[in-house]
């Protein structure tokens, strides 16, 4: 059942991450390996029909000229060598279907069908926990637990107050009702305040937000018995080390931040191999809804980094309201999958402003919305003059504490996409 394989091999390349993307786009699945790969790791390896030798600017690394390991070369099969300096694009297509004669069966089917094996023999009959947030992966890893090993996971889904309007409510809908997965749902929210209240420091919000994260799933964890494996997001993205100056392309390890030692769950992995359009691919195969897969991407820390300063529930409430119209009129205005992220931003500070004849003392609401490839660098989208009047309308009226609405139209740099 497992699909043929071209491994890119990285000798300095700063493409390996195009070229593994371009043959799976052929229906041929690839990996990124290092130019050291062992004779142990390659026999791990299942069906590979041929190397691509990615070859690059940082080749010559302290001093030596990177070369593939002996391993690489003695396996009896097809080598291309692609350098970043020649002219043209390598013929792909002809090395891979026809020189390598590999199969182009990578196909997310096929992939759910592999991974739904490789889980159920990796768990057995143990118990998995997934801490759900809600994003695009976990939601992905959860939905794939499910038709794998159904009643042995478990997912903890922690609100920790600072999501958006409607999100929690989704995941319980989706993962407890629809998809009947263990949930346990955690309404952390006064606690998380609690804790956030007088924290103004934009790094310091963060710390709190992510340490009280993992005190809830900690506490949550230990109330399961006999939980083996914890499930991660993690996908191929997050592996694969930006840059090649090491030429080391694959982190040694990724471990689960912050759990104590003895929480330390084996892993399970399902999305590692995935990039983030393939994930979502898969998502949309295993019945997720069309909104939770292609949802924007959302900071950890959440509402948290745009209530600025020390977060109070009413400035909060206002924020979350002015992102519920913000995300129903961008989707009114066919704007949902052509801007990258767009999202509200309320300030602790007020102006006086008028309203029903009476002196309005209220907090400005800014819109940011952007555009990005790899969110280093950002555009401000042209938003048309008729929306942005009706999103000024809508949010001045219909959001209790909000008396002007502003429009930021700082590109990254200057700006961060963010403002904390
Ligand atoms: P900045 O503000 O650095 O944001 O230009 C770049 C992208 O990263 C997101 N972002 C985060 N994502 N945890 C996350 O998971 C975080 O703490 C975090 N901070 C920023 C941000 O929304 C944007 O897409």
């Amino acid at each position: 059942m497992q699909q043929d394989m071209i491994v890119v091999i990285d000798l300095g390349s700063e493409r390996t991450t195009t070229l593994a993307r371009d043959l799976r786009a052929l229906g041929v699945y690839s990996e990124i390996h290092p130019h050291d790969l062992t004779a142990d790791a390659l026999a791990a390896l299942p069906n590979v029909r041929g190397f691509v030798l990615a070859l690059g600017p940082n080749r010559a690394y302290e001093g030596q000229i990177l070369e593939p390991s002996e391993a690489i070369l003695g396996a009896g099969v097809p080598l291309l060598s692609v350098d970043d300096d020649a002219d043209g694009a390598p013929d792909l297509r002809t090395f891979a279907l026809t020189t390598c004669k590999a199969q182009p069966n990578w196909s997310v089917e096929n992939f759910i069908a592999d991974q739904v094996e490789l889980v159920r023999r990796q768990v057995g009959d143990k118990k998995v926990l997934l801490a759900l947030s809600g994003g695009v992966d976990s939601s992905v890893v959860a939905a794939l637990l499910i038709r794998a090993i159904g009643p042995q996971l478990t997912c903890v889904h922690v609100n920790h107050g600072l999501l958006r309007k409607g999100e929690p409510e989704q995941v319980v809908q989706v993962f407890g009702k629809e998809l009947k997965a263990n949930l346990i749902y955690v309404d952390a929210t006064d606690r998380f305040l609690d804790k956030l209240a007088g924290v103004a420091d934009p790094e310091a919000k963060r710390k709190t937000i992510g340490a009280e994260f993992i005190r809830v799933f900690e506490e949550e964890a230990r109330k399961l018995d006999g939980i083996a494996f914890l499930a991660q997001g993690t996908i191929y993205p997050d592996i694969i080390e930006s840059g090649t100056k090491t030429a080391k392309t694959v982190k040694s390890h990724h471990n689960v931040g912050g759990l104590p030692p003895d929480l330390r769950f084996e892993l399970v992995e399902p999305l590692k191999m995935l990039f983030k359009d393939e994930v979502r691919a898969c998502g949309v195969a295993l019945g997720l809804p069309e909104n939770m897969v292609y949802r924007q991407p959302f900071p950890g820390p959440g509402l948290g980094v745009r209530c600025l300063g020390a977060i109070t529930r009413d400035r909060l409430e206002a924020l979350r309201a002015s992102d519920a119209i913000l995300r129903e009129e961008f989707d009114r205005a066919g704007l949902r999958g052509k801007v990258w992220q767009y999202f509200t931003i309320v300030p602790d500070v007020r102006s006086v402003g008028v309203r029903d004849g009476a002196r309005a003392f209220e907090w400005p609401c800014i819109i940011r919305a952007v555009n990005t490839v790899d969110a280093m660098t950002a555009t401000v989208e042209r938003l048309p003059w008729d929306l942005m009047e009706r999103l000024t309308g809508r949010i001045t009226h219909e959001v209790p504490g909000i008396n002007r609405v502003l429009f930021d139209l700082t590109p990254k740099p200057v700006g961060t996409i963010e403002w904390e």
